[in-house]
């Protein structure tokens, strides 16, 4: 079987009828090479410095290194280096050493595990309890959802949830709505009515490509007339949205409404680790139940920074005023020039272009012209979708973004990008 490397994406290597895996490694390899060549492989690229808004990369063929302005990064608020989140992961480190040695469940649970499960209850606003931190969020989502839904239910998805939700639900029945489609989820609901024990709808409080919002007060109504339970995954809402940076629950005021809030400690909380919210009993049974909790270690002691960051929310309310004033700038300036910004209401910033190879070309330009975006092609989006991905942090300079800007008004003068002229 041949495959059209011009025409080809990841996902045609997933698996290839009658190849050995050592066969479809091979020629992924070639692909990689092919993709090199034309210079649209701007993934895995090597960062010599730490996560932040500018960020030096070593060069592809690997002689010596440049700094770039980077958009790739979920750290919105910077606390990756914040003097005083570092500061608790080292302390942490000096008191608790370097690992926990051993899952939760059988001797690798410690005081720091528990003090940043108590916080995010009140975080949260949940009885004490109703919270258990995972490794990561893509495991606190599919960890938990194979233990929480068996044969005898249902998982209804947006469609664009993230991969996490979609690993997590394989042993379960799962019907998937149109994003963030009522008239759909509703179908759905009638549906699946009475032959389902659970049925459990699964949102992201903002979506991670789209970088819009959840219809959460309507699916919540929507939810409790059918008997449905709710999952939000707010892992790019937190930091970003609500008062002090509680998220797309506390904007719709509905943080006691859900019945399971799941997220990341690898965005706005600067470091590595994932949790879910329910209540006790939920918790207690994810701890015995849910495999990672047994079958592999928890968190190294680097994890009470999250502490500090869930802290910092409060007392420095600045970085979130920061961010908003820079997502503003570079979504208006995007826009001013042309772009379409689709509907994002977050630290997200989408530029739709469309057709995949033009999008890896204005990756390739942003790149030359020192500016480290992703693009965003099929399959993680649909075919027709393709675009380029940026994440605002609060640690941008405007002079920073208005380099971005450039960068773009350069790649809409080389390749006619820009969908929406308002100039005349
Ligand atoms: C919506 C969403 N959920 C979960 C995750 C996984 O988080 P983590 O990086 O902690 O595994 C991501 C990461 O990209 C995400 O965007």
């Amino acid at each position: 079987m041949k495959i059209d490397f011009t025409k080809a994406s990841f996902k045609d290597f997933e698996n290839i009828k009658d190849f050995s895996v050592q066969q479809r490694a091979d020629v992924h390899y070639e692909f990689l090479q092919y993709m090199k060549k034309s210079g649209h492989l701007n993934y895995r690229l090597l960062g010599n410095s730490g996560c932040g808004p500018l960020i030096d990369i070593q060069n592809v063929d690997g002689t010596g290194s440049r700094e770039y302005v980077s958009l790739v990064s979920n750290d919105y608020l910077g606390f990756t280096q914040h003097p005083k989140v570092k500061a608790t992961s080292i302390a942490a480190i000096e008191q608790y050493g370097t690992g926990a040695g051993a899952s939760p469940l059988i001797g690798g649970y410690y005081s720091y595990h528990k003090e940043l499960e108590d916080m995010l209850c009140r975080f949260f606003d949940r009885e004490p309890g109703s919270a258990i931190i995972y490794n990561t969020g893509y495991t606190a989502n599919s960890s938990s959802l194979m233990s929480l839904l068996q044969k005898e239910d249902i998982a209804i998805v947006d469609m664009a949830v993230h991969a996490s939700v979609y690993e997590g639900i394989q042993l379960t029945n799962t019907k998937r709505f149109l994003h963030n489609n009522l008239e759909d989820l509703e179908r759905i609901l009638k549906m699946v009515q009475p032959q389902y024990r659970t049925k459990l709808i699964i949102i992201d409080g903002i979506y991670s490509q789209d970088g819009d919002m959840a219809k959460l007060p309507e699916i919540y109504a929507l939810a409790r007339q059918y008997g449905a339970l709710i999952m939000v995954d707010d892992a790019h809402g937190i930091g970003v949205i609500g008062e002090a940076g509680k998220g797309v629950l506390q904007h719709f005021d509905m943080k006691d409404k859900v019945d399971f809030i799941t997220g990341t400690f690898s965005k706005t909380f600067a470091n590595i680790g994932g949790f879910v919210i329910s209540n006790p009993n939920i918790s207690s049974f994810l701890q015995y139940q849910s495999r990672q909790n047994a079958f592999s270690a928890t968190s190294s002691p680097a994890v009470a920074g999250v502490t500090t960051a869930i802290r910092l929310l409060e007392e420095e309310p600045e970085w979130q005023a920061k961010l908003w004033e820079n997502i503003n700038h570079l979504k208006s300036g995007l826009v001013d020039l042309g772009f379409d910004v689709g509907t994002t209401q977050s630290a997200i910033v989408p530029v739709k272009i469309g057709d995949p190879h033009m999008t890896s070309e204005v990756g390739k330009i942003l790149l030359d012209q020192g500016i480290y975006t992703n693009p965003i092609l099929y399959p993680a989006v649909s075919k027709k979708d393709a675009r380029i991905r940026m994440s605002v942090m609060a640690t941008h300079t405007k002079e920073q973004l208005d380099k971005v800007l450039e960068g773009f008004e350069f790649s809409d003068k080389k390749l006619h990008i820009a969908k929406i002229k308002y100039k005349n």
